[in-house]
């Protein structure tokens, strides 16, 4: 069994004034491994937090299974599901104020969730708050408080508060949101950094192609559905010339990317054709259509 597993995931919403449910997540699948840095991408409303809140235990699933390290978290009791945020999720959201505590120093930011989890000596809280600092470059500043530190360091507390508990996977919704385009690839090395002497496990929504571009897997997820995984031995390999996977759910629907339809001139018809173990996609012109 994978790492992190999301099997058949629906989340529907009900919308206040109609009353009529929203699907959110129509069926997501993917699995990922202990140590992966993936990217979601994918445009706005197309569930992406959603995604993330599932699996941080924020919200549950109107159907559907997710498996951490062998948990299913969709049927914990609520005292487990708080346990199970507080030990084994790190969060970062784009905003700092929702990472960090504003009238607490950089330093004592990062020991509070090992104070709340009881698991840590104080002498350990210490000694972990001081690396997990060092680790994202903020030694100097561990006694500023957040509106002493720019953008950019604030959302590096906010990564070494995240990993304060040694959580079992980060998951980031739009990190780099609201920083210019240097910090934000500053803070793009900083997860690859960590990623590969931690060897921790991230999950990182993203609008930016560089960061994408930099991961291990990058998911493409549209109307509430994984459309397409790229994945990458080697992350250099920009996203547009890696190897994509589409996901083909239980009725054998299949979304082929615009980019690809352009390129091979898809329209509405095509003709597929098996040959030796391949599915063949030809595609078909209209005036060729017998309707
Ligand atoms: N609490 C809620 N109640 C009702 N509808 C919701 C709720 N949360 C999300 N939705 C709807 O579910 C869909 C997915 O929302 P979600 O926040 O996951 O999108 P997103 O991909 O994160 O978008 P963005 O890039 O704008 O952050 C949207 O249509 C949204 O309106
Ligand atoms: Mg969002």
């Amino acid at each position: 069994m994978a790492f992190l597993e999301c099997n058949d995931l629906i989340k529907l919403y009900t919308d206040e004034q109609s009353k009529i449910q929203v699907p959110a997540l129509r069926g997501v699948e993917f699995s990922a491994n202990e140590g992966d840095l993936i990217s979601i991408i994918g445009p706005s409303g197309s569930g992406k937090s959603t995604l993330i809140n599932l699996i941080g235990g924020i919200d549950k699933p109107s159907s559907g299974e997710i498996m951490l390290d062998g948990t299913n978290i969709t049927k914990l009791k609520d005292r487990e599901l708080t346990y199970y945020r507080r030990n084994r999720i790190g969060f970062l959201y784009q905003l700092p104020e929702r990472n960090l505590i504003w009238n607490l120093s950089a330093y004592k930011n990062v020991v509070v969730p090992m104070r709340l989890s009881g698991r840590w000596s104080h002498e350990t809280q210490k000694k972990r708050a001081l690396e997990l600092l060092k680790d994202v470059g903020l030694e100097q500043r561990r006694k500023h408080k957040p509106h002493q530190l720019s953008g950019g360091e604030a959302q590096r507390t906010g990564i070494a508060v995240a990993l304060a508990n040694d959580p079992d996977i980060v998951l980031a919704d739009e990190p780099t949101g609201e920083l210019d385009s240097v910090t934000t690839f500053k803070i793009i090395e900083y997860f690859k950094q960590l990623n590969a002497s931690l060897g921790k496990t991230f999950l990182v929504v993203t609008h930016d192609h560089r960061f994408a571009n930099m991961t291990t897997k990058a998911m493409r997820i549209m109307d509430g559905r994984i459309v397409g995984l790229h994945r990458a031995k080697d992350p250099s390999i920009s996203i547009s010339d890696r190897e994509e996977i589409i996901y083909v759910d239980d009725h054998g629907n299949l979304r082929i990317p615009e980019s690809i339809r352009q390129k091979v001139g898809i329209q509405n018809h095509v003709q597929i054709e098996v040959r030796e173990g391949y599915a063949i996609i030809i595609p078909v012109r209209g005036d060729e259509v017998d309707d």
